[in-house]
């Protein structure tokens, strides 16, 4: 876990918060990605027990409201995070537990718990990949599911060019970088595939689907473009790897 990191992107999610207010919530798993009712990974969540890790502003813990979910609970490392996550969820008439907390660390949650634990967009931010895992897999019960999605492992490392992309970093290249579509200092972590697979596994999570394809429509293009996501770039390179996995 890298503190000096964790400092910085703490108040870099406080200052920006506001502009991610519910932003790319479930059933939205990422901008130009396929959503819940196209790949239907959740199954039913009637009185399940969740989790969400990097709970931001608490909608998509809204949504698991809206499917019958028992308990929500979540995590996320910002307190402007954290505070608009407690307005949203105030009405919902089951338990809301929220922890203000670097995912790296468990502050408090209890273990073998949770029927399923999940993280929209956020995954990518832990300086510690190994221990985030570990620790998601201290929280599942026998069985639980895992289910995250982050930016693709190729999507940064490409620029769209014309109708063309070229690959502007060493795909082996790891570890922490400035991402030049953010405006306020924060640190993202780039990984392999290959990494967050062989991390999965060696937690003893089982792999049962993963979700690479974009969604293209006038819809997507009109809800998602942005200086850093565009429908011509997506239509090169995925924006979004989805993992769902189960603790064997
Ligand atoms: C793109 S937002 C995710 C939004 C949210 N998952 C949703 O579905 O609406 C990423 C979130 O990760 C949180 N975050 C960043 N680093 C973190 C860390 N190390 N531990 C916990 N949360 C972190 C940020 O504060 C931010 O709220």
């Amino acid at each position: 876990m890298n503190e000096a990191v964790l400092s910085k992107n703490k108040q870099g999610w406080d200052k920006v918060a506001e502009r991610f207010f519910g932003r790319n919530p479930l059933p939205e798993y990422g901008p130009f990605a396929p959503n819940e009712e196209d790949v239907r990974l959740l199954g039913n969540l009637e009185g399940k027990r969740v989790l969400d890790i990097g709970c931001g502003s608490g909608h998509s813990l809204l949504y698991m409201e809206g499917q019958n979910a028992g308990e929500l609970w979540g995590i996320d490392l910002s307190c402007s995070q954290v505070s608009a996550a407690r307005t949203v969820l105030k009405d919902c008439t089951v338990p809301v537990t929220l922890f203000e907390s670097p995912m790296e660390k468990n502050p408090g949650l209890p273990e073998g718990y949770f029927d399923l634990v999940y993280s929209i967009y956020a995954l990518g931010w832990t300086t510690d990949l190994a221990q985030t895992v570990k620790n998601v897999a201290g929280y599942l019960k026998k069985n639980g599911v895992f289910i995250f999605s982050w930016e693709h492992p190729l999507y940064n490392r490409m620029t769209h060019n014309g109708d063309s992309l070229q690959m502007t970093k060493p795909y082996f290249e790891e570890g922490p970088y400035q991402h030049s579509g953010w405006n306020v200092p924060v640190t993202m972590q780039q990984l392999k595939l290959s990494t967050y697979i062989n991390t999965l596994s060696k937690q003893g999570f089982v792999i049962e689907q993963m979700v690479e394809e974009v969604s293209l429509s006038e819809k997507d293009a009109e809800r998602h473009t942005n200086s850093w996501y565009t429908r011509e770039r997506a239509s090169f390179v995925p924006t979004t790897i989805i993992f769902k996995c189960r603790k064997a």
